[in-house]
């Protein structure tokens, strides 16, 4: 996840998903931490959160090559203007954007920012690149944004996202109707 206001709803996004049931593991950049901390998705996900390429671990293989080779997809919710520029150029700056260079899993994207962010040529640009090469791009979803203004760039209902999930995994995980 990277840093939106719609950090938040990626908290119950991780609890709809691990009770599909999937195993999850969660990849937060340094801006999204300034908005939910990695604590509430490590009891969420129950697996340690991803933040530096550079922990010390007792594992030999670093963590963002393991994750990368085990990953049956990859989600990006909520991904912001600036993740869909660094994927766009294939940059590798930090675990998660390592794990998307490393990671032959298909790749959704859920963007959430401003409308005028989301409308921006260059941002427009970096998605089409991204579609043209296979990445599936969940919304964004238009109405009112948190930033005050109406249009498109709401991150799409966190059960919407599951369930596009859930259909990529080949509805191995059903999301419950209650979650
Ligand atoms: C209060 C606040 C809300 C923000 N919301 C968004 C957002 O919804 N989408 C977005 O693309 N950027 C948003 N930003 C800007 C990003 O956090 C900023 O571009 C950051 O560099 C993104 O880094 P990351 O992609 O590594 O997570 C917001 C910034 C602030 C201060």
């Amino acid at each position: 996840m990277t840093g939106s206001i719609a950090a938040y709803k990626a908290a119950e996004l991780v609890g709809l998903l691990v009770r599909m049931p999937c195993e999850v593991h969660v990849i937060m950049t340094r801006s999204a931490q300034q908005f939910i901390t990695p604590l509430t998705f490590q009891c969420l996900s129950r697996n340690p959160v991803l933040l530096s390429s550079f922990s010390e671990t007792s594992e030999w293989k670093p963590a963002h090559i393991e994750l990368a080779d085990r990953a049956d997809l990859l989600l990006i919710a909520p991904a912001s203007a600036n993740i869909l520029a660094e994927l766009a150029h294939g940059m590798a700056s930090h675990p998660l954007t390592e794990i998307a260079l490393a990671c032959r899993a298909p790749l959704l994207i859920a963007p959430a920012m401003n409308g005028k962010m989301w409308s921006h040529p260059a941002t427009q640009h970096n998605t089409a690149i991204l579609k043209e090469r296979g990445a599936e791009f969940i919304g964004p979803d238009s109405g009112m944004l948190a930033c005050g203004y109406e249009g498109a760039g709401r991150l799409c209902d966190p059960q919407v996202i599951a369930a596009r999930v859930s259909e990529r995994l080949g509805n191995r995980g059903i999301v419950p109707e209650s979650a």
